[in-house]
Parts: C-alpha cells; structure tokens; sequence
C-alpha cells in the first residue's frame, strides 16, 4: 500500500461519505423521491400515472400543498391526507421531481 493512500486513505473515504449523505438529504434527487412515491402513492396512483408523470414540479408540489391542507377531506383523499402528513416539504418536493421526470 503506498504511504500516501496509509496517510490519506481514511480522510478520502469520509469525503466519500459525506458526500454519499449529502446526496440522499438532497430534496432535488429524483432517487429519494421514487422510493418516497413507491412506498406511499403507488398503491393508488399506479406505478405510472399518468396525470402526474412529466407534469411541472412546482405544480404538483402546490396539488400536494393543497391535499395536506385540506379541512374535511373525504375517502381517498382523506387517506392521502393522513400519508401527505408523514411527510415533509423537502419529501414532497422530492416526490414532485421524480414525477416530472417520468416520461
Ligand atoms: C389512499 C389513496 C391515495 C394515496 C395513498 C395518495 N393519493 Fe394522491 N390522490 C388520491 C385521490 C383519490 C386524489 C384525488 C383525485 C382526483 O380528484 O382526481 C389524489 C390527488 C392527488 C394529486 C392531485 C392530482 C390532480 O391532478 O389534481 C396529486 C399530485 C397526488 N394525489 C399525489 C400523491 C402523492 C405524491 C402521494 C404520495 C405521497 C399520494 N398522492 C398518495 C388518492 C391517493
């Protein structure tokens, strides 16, 4: 093992890391918001739904705003509600970058 990688090795894999954390934090990466989608919408948006694939972000971030702030939302919507409420801002910002980058 050269003596440098001895030296520096460890400070190189901890940029690495952080730089892996920063990246899951990130409310821009679309990976983060598939797995939100899949764990939470799918079940009854479909895997591919198509009123909200490729639709703009900032639109579907204010639908979901709308469905979280609802007064007495009923049945489905109810339930989205409850799910919408689990979830933060930066997770539905998430979500909405994944969805607009479907095609
Ligand atoms: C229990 C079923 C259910 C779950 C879970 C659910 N939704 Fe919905 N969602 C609905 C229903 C029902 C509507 C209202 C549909 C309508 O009126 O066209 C809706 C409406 C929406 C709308 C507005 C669509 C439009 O065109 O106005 C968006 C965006 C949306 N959901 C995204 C999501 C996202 C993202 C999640 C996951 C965080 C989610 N939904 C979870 C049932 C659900």
């Amino acid at each position: 093992m050269p003596a440098t990688w001895k030296k520096y090795g460890w400070a190189v894999a901890a940029i690495f890391l952080l730089a892996a954390a920063q990246v899951h934090a990130s409310s821009n990466n679309p990976l983060v918001g598939e797995k939100l989608y899949k764990e939470s919408c799918m079940a009854c948006h479909t895997e591919e739904p198509a009123g909200m694939m490729g639709a703009s972000t900032a639109l579907l971030v204010e639908r979901m705003h709308t469905v979280k702030a609802m007064k007495a939302p009923e049945g489905k919507v109810a339930h989205m509600q409850k799910v919408l409420k689990r979830i933060s801002d930066q997770e539905i910002t998430a979500i909405a970058v994944y969805l607009n980058g479907m095609r």
